[in-house]
């Protein structure tokens, strides 16, 4: 059995047909589906929000885990819940307040994630480890997929490993099958793949390929 988890980006499938694209990647084998959420404010770019979760529900029973790219994630977090997100992956950069936007995450009833910028300091993320169930260490800059991995965050992750042997420890951006034995190896064990995923000709394929090539 395999210790990794494998998430496809929704940002890289064919927008147009999300719904078939998202049934395509679970029936190709996905552990879970990463949904990225941009404002055009946190970040460069913007995506979705809670209508468009909230329509993508009615079709899946997938573990939707929200990357809420957005400058204000306090202002969200009924809606996603409402929408049916499963996971609230907040920016540390993004609040001045992790413990109460923590709580409030945990009080609607989703699980709680914590992500930081290839800039940001891993040591930022200490205090609320215990708080919540995943850190993301982001593997580009966020606010766009299909850019290169950045193999210098390994240490983040391989240092947060150290520290929390069962913590959920995900990386986002660049993963694919030539770069997810480094992420594996350094201790990563939640893997988001977008073009890497919907680019290909067989998902699944690479899906499996993915899981064996990381299998322990
Ligand atoms: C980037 C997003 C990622 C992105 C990953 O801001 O957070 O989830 O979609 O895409 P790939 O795998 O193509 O780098
Ligand atoms: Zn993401």
């Amino acid at each position: 059995s395999c210790a990794c988890q494998i998430g496809p980006s929704m940002l890289a499938s064919d927008l147009s047909c999300l719904k078939d694209e998202a049934l395509k990647v679970v029936a190709a084998g996905a552990d879970y589906l990463h949904l990225d959420v941009m404002d055009g404010h946190f970040v460069p770019n913007i995506t979705w929000g809670a209508p468009v979760i909230k329509s993508l529900r009615k079709h899946t029973d997938a573990f939707f885990d929200c990357h809420m790219m957005v400058s204000e994630p306090e202002k969200w977090v009924d809606d996603i819940k409402d929408a049916g997100g499963d996971q609230f992956t907040f920016h540390l950069e993004s609040t001045s307040n992790p413990e109460a936007l923590i709580e409030q995450i945990r009080a609607a009833g989703m699980k709680v994630g914590v992500a930081i910028k290839p800039g940001t300091a891993v040591e930022g993320v200490l205090p609320y480890v215990s708080l919540v169930d995943m850190v993301l260490v982001m593997t580009v800059e966020p606010g766009f997929g299909g850019q290169s991995f950045m193999a210098d965050m390994m240490p983040k992750v391989a240092f947060l490993r150290e520290k929390f042997p069962s913590l959920d420890i995900e990386v986002d951006g660049g993963l694919g099958p030539s770069t997810i034995e480094a992420a594996a190896k350094a201790g990563a064990n939640m893997i988001v793949a977008g073009s890497s995923v919907f680019k290909a000709s067989d998902p699944a394929e690479v899906i499996l390929f993915m899981r064996h090539s990381v299998e322990i």
